[in-house]
């Protein structure tokens, strides 16, 4: 008998395991965010869309998907308006200015992009949006 509430007991606990990480899973819509991820998507909606998709996986209207793009790559283009050595750009082009006012914004700002990223092509569809457990249904 002993033996049988330990199995149960583990079942439980594999169960709210799941059931956690599905509601974490499926609200990937950018909401499950640290403190400092929610203070780089606040400076992201303010600055950065005017050019930037609000959807930072997308691209937007003149800049490319940044989702996913390393601190050095932010920090060098927000600041420098450069790219780290040997990097290819999304896009050629000049076109967005430096913005080094955000030089405190820069852990924010790769934070945020970090955890909404990588943007992946056609990153509507990402396979990664299918819930665990989900599989075997009756
Ligand atoms: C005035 C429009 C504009 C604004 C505002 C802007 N960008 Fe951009 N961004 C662009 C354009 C256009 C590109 C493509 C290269 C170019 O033409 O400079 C780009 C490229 C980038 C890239 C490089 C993407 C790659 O992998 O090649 C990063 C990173 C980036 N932007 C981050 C940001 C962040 C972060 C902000 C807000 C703090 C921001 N940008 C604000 C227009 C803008």
């Amino acid at each position: 008998m002993r033996r049988r509430r330990a199995t149960r007991a583990r079942w439980t606990c594999l169960t709210a395991l799941v059931a956690s990480c599905v509601a974490a899973c499926s609200d990937s819509g950018g909401r499950q965010l640290s403190p400092l991820a929610q203070e780089g998507r606040r400076v992201y909606q303010n600055v950065c869309i005017a050019c930037h998709n609000g959807d930072p996986t997308q691209d937007g209207s003149a800049g490319p998907a940044i989702a996913g793009s390393s601190r050095e790559l932010i920090e060098a283009r927000v600041l420098r308006a450069e790219y780290p050595p040997g990097y290819t750009p999304k896009r050629p082009g000049r076109a967005m200015p430096r913005l080094d006012y955000l030089a405190d914004k820069i852990d924010p700002l790769a934070a945020y992009l970090a955890e909404v990223g990588p943007a992946s092509a056609g990153a509507a569809g990402a396979p990664a949006a299918k819930p665990p457990g989900a599989a075997p249904t009756e």
